[in-house]
C-alpha cells in the first residue's frame, strides 16, 4: 500500500479502495474547511500512521444540508430497496471482512480475532435491520364512533446523527446507521478520534452499495474540537434525532444540547455492570462466560464485568481458578495471532486503570495479579489484573473500570447480593449464574438493569434489545420493532366516514 501522506502504513490491504481518509459527504471525500488534520494513532506501537479532517461548528451546515437534501428523495424509496441496499452493503461488508478487521486493528488495538468477532456481530444488524425495513407497520383501531376510522402510519423522522465511540466502532456505526437507513432517515456519524478509517471505510462501502449520496456522511475530528462538533449536530434544526454511545456525563450534555429543538435522543451510556455467581452455578460455564466477558477488547465494553460478586461457598476456588486463567493470557499488537488481548486504546485509559487500582490497593484491597502499566513497543498496554477485597467507598466499585482489571466481592446471600449488584447510579447490564431456576427469575426481576444475562455474558445481538435504564440511558437499539422505532415518527389519522349505513 506505501505512503498516505506523511505515515508509512502499518499493514496492507487486499483492497486498498478501502482505506480513506478525508470526511465523507454528499458522496464525496472532503476536506475540513480550516483544512486542519489529525492523527491517527495505533494503540499497540503508540506511533500515528494515517491523519484526518479536523472538522468543527462550520462544516456541519454543509453535512447536514446534504443529507437533509437527501432525506426528501430517500424518505420515498420504497422499503424493499432499502432493505435491497441494506443487504448489498452487508455483502460488501462481509467480502472485505479481512481488510476491515485489519484497519480495525490498528484503530482499536484489539486483537484480530476479536475484530473478526465484531464485524460478525455487526453484519447481524445490517442483515436484521435489512429485514426490519419492510416490517414497519402502522395500527388500525376500533373507532369509538360508527362514522370514524382512526389508524397510524409510520414514517422517518428525518436527518439522524450518530456520536460513535472508540471501543466497538464497525459494530456502533452499523448499529445506529443500519436502524437509520431501514427506517428512511439519512445520517450524519461523527466517529471517535480514535477510531474514524473504520468508519469511512463502511461510508465507501454504503456508496458502493448504491445508497443515494448524502444518505450516509461521515464528519471526523480530534479530541479538542469533538465538543464542539458534536454541539453543532445537536442543535441544528434539520436534525430530528441524535444517537449517542458514551459516557454518561457526555450523554447528559448531548441531551441539554437536544432539549432546545426538543429531538429525539437514544443514549446508550455508562455500564459498572454487575456479575453474581452462586454456589450452585456450573463453574466452569460461568468461569468461560464472564472470562470472556471481562477480557474482551481488554475489558473496554459497557456491558464488561465491572464488579464480580462470587458466594462464599465457592469464592476461592473460582478466585483461584480466574487467576490462574488471567495469567495465561498473552498480552500483544492485535496484529500478531500468538496475543490473546491486545492494549487498550487510549493513554487516558492506562492512567485511569492505575489511578484506580492505586485508590482500592491504599484501602485494602489485595492484588492477585498485575496492577501496573506493561511497558511493551510504545503501545497503550495494561496487564491483566485480578483484585479482591473490593469495598463500595472504593472508586474502582462506584466507576466504569474501562481495562482488563476484574474485581471481586464476597457475598452470602441472595437479597445482599442483589442489594449491592443494584447499588449503583447505571443499570445498563446485569449478569447473574445459578442452576435454581426459581432464583434464577428473581434475579431476573429484582436486578436493576435494561439487559440481564442469565448464565451468559454475552447478551448482545441484532434481535436484542440493547439499552440500559437509570444513569445508564434511554431508549433502545437493535431487536424487533424498538430499535427501528427510534428513527420514526407515529402519524396518527382520524377520518369520518360517510355512506356506511
Ligand atoms: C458497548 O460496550 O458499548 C457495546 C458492546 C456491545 O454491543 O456488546
Amino acid at each position: 500500500m506505501g505512503l498516505k501522506g506523511k505515515y508509512e502504513l502499518p499493514f496492507e490491504l487486499n483492497n486498498p479502495e478501502l482505506l480513506h481518509n478525508q470526511s465523507f459527504v454528499s458522496g464525496k471525500w472532503v476536506k475540513s474547511k480550516s483544512g486542519k488534520t489529525f492523527e491517527v494513532v495505533d494503540p499497540g506501537t503508540g506511533k500515528p500512521w494515517i491523519e484526518c479532517p479536523i472538522n468543527d461548528a462550520s462544516d456541519v451546515d454543509d453535512a447536514v444540508k446534504s443529507a437533509h437534501d437527501c432525506f426528501e428523495s430517500y424518505r420515498k424509496v420504497s422499503p424493499r430497496t432499502r432493505a435491497q441496499l441494506l443487504f448489498q452493503w452487508d455483502a460488501l461488508i462481509r467480502e472485505n471482512r479481512e481488510d476491515l478487521a485489519t484497519i480495525l486493528v490498528h484503530e482499536t488495538g484489539k486483537p484480530k480475532a476479536e475484530a473478526y468477532g465484531e464485524i460478525d456481530y455487526s453484519t447481524g444488524f445490517t442483515w436484521w435491520f435489512a429485514g426490519e425495513a419492510e416490517r414497519i407497520q402502522g395500527t388500525v383501531f376500533q373507532p369509538s364512533l360508527p362514522d370514524r376510522r382512526v389508524f397510524t402510519i409510520k414514517q422517518p423522522l428525518g436527518v439522524a446523527a450518530a456520536l460513535v465511540p472508540w471501543n466497538f466502532p464497525i459494530a456502533m456505526v452499523l448499529r445506529k446507521a443500519a436502524a437509520a437507513l431501514a427506517a428512511g432517515c439519512t445520517m450524519i456519524v461523527k466517529p471517535s478520534p480514535e477510531t474514524p478509517i473504520t468508519a469511512l471505510a463502511l461510508a465507501y462501502l454504503a456508496s458502493k452499495a448504491g445508497f443515494p449520496d448524502g444518505a450516509l456522511n461521515i464528519l471526523t475530528t480530534d479530541l479538542e474540537k469533538t465538543p464542539e462538533l458534536s454541539e453543532a449536530l445537536c442543535r441544528h434544526e434539520l436534525v430530528r434525532k441524535v444517537s449517542f454511545t458514551g459516557s454518561t456525563r457526555v450523554g447528559k450534555l448531548v441531551a441539554r444540547l437536544c432539549s432546545d429543538s426538543l429531538k429525539k435522543v437514544t443514549l446508550e451510556l455508562g455500564g459498572n455492570c454487575p456479575v453474581v455467581i452462586f454456589d450452585d452455578a456450573n463453574l466452569d460455564q460461568a468461569l468461560a462466560q464472564v472470562f470472556a466477558l471481562k477480557y474482551r477488547h481488554a475489558g473496554q465494553a459497557c456491558v464488561t464485568a465491572n464488579r464480580i460478586y462470587v458466594q462464599s461457598g465457592i469464592f476461592d476456588k473460582f478466585l483461584e481458578k480466574w487467576t490462574a486463567e488471567v495469567k495465561k493470557i498473552v498480552v500483544g499488537h492485535g496484529a500478531d495471532n500468538t496475543t490473546t488481548m491486545g492494549p487498550v486504546t487510549t493513554a487516558r485509559g492506562i492512567e485511569k486503570a492505575q489511578s484506580l487500582v492505586d485508590d482500592a490497593k491504599s484501602k485494602g484491597a489485595t492484588i492477585h495479579v498485575g496492577g501496573k502499566k506493561l511497558e511493551k513497543n510504545g503501545g497503550y498496554f495494561f496487564e491483566p489484573t485480578v483484585i479482591s477485597g473490593i469495598k463500595p467507598d472504593m472508586d474502582i466499585a462506584k466507576e466504569e473500570i474501562f481495562a482488563p482489571v476484574s474485581t471481586f466481592i464476597k457475598f452470602d446471600t441472595e437479597d445482599e447480593a442483589v442489594k449491592a449488584a443494584n447499588d449503583t447510579s447505571m443499570g445498563l447490564a446485569s449478569y447473574c449464574f445459578t442452576k435454581n431456576i426459581d432464583r434464577m427469575w428473581r434475579l431476573f426481576e429484582n436486578l436493576d438493569a435494561g439487559m440481564i444475562g442469565m448464565n451468559t455474558g454475552n447478551s448482545s445481538a441484532a434481535e436484542s434489545p440493547f439499552g440500559g435504564i437509570k444513569q445508564s440511558g434511554y431508549g433502545k437499539e437493535s431487536g424487533k420493532d424498538v430499535a427501528v422505532a427510534e428513527y420514526l415518527i407515529t402519524k396518527t389519522g382520524t377520518l369520518t366516514l360517510e355512506g356506511q349505513a
